[in-house]
């Protein structure tokens, strides 16, 4: 398996996860609905930051957005959810990057979810922080392929399962109604 085709392999094997994904977050047409968005949104990504937190030295750290979400919400004046759990796991170099795949890819979405929040009146300052950050830095996704480009191709296997697993996690809470979180 060749190196690009080792992100040919998360895209494409994730895709229907993605878009399920994209089916329970919905539009959100107006701020109710968005606030619904970064409340899930801070509950995933505290989670998930947590889980991933003290990576080895010299491997890819998550850039955490939780507390932007936070701001966020804060901004609206909607209170955080219940933390979730993220199931434990042995986390290993290639499951790490895998669940990082699920994350970082996020961002890539994050311009267009930015411009349907401008939509709704927020910004950068105001109710927008953590999608402004996430869309803010357009190399940071060129560089974690240029990780990618690093795993052997026996590993890729891993890499990918991890990252389904991630969207699973992201999949139970973004799916959530309001009731099912308190
Ligand atoms: C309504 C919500 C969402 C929309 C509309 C959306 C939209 C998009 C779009 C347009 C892209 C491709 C961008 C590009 O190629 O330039 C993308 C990529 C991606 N998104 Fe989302 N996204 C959403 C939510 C999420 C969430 C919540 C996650 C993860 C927790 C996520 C994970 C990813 C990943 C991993 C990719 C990279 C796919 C690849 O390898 O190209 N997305 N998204």
């Amino acid at each position: 398996m060749t190196v690009s085709s080792l992100r040919s392999a998360l895209r494409d094997g994730t895709s229907a996860l993605h878009l399920e994904l994209d089916n329970a977050v919905g539009e959100f047409g107006d701020r109710l609905g968005y606030a619904d968005f970064v409340q899930k949104t801070h509950r995933f990504r505290l989670a998930v930051e947590q889980a991933l937190a003290g990576a080895p030295e010299g491997s890819w750290a998550v850039e955490p957005i939780a507390d932007l979400a936070a701001h966020d919400l804060a901004d609206l004046g909607v209170p955080k959810l219940p933390e979730a759990e993220v199931p434990s796991r042995d986390w290993t170099p290639e499951s790490r990057l895998g669940a990082l795949y699920v994350l970082e890819g996020s961002a890539l979405g994050a311009r267009l979810l930015m411009r349907r929040a401008q939509a709704l009146g927020l910004h950068a300052d105001f109710g927008a922080r953590h999608l402004a950050h996430q869309a803010s830095d357009s190399q940071r996704w060129r560089g974690f392929l240029g990780v990618l480009e690093s795993v052997p191709s026996d590993m890729h296997a891993t890499v990918l399962s991890a990252a389904r697993d991630m969207f699973g996690v992201a999949l139970a809470i973004y799916s959530e109604t309001a009731h099912e979180c308190a």
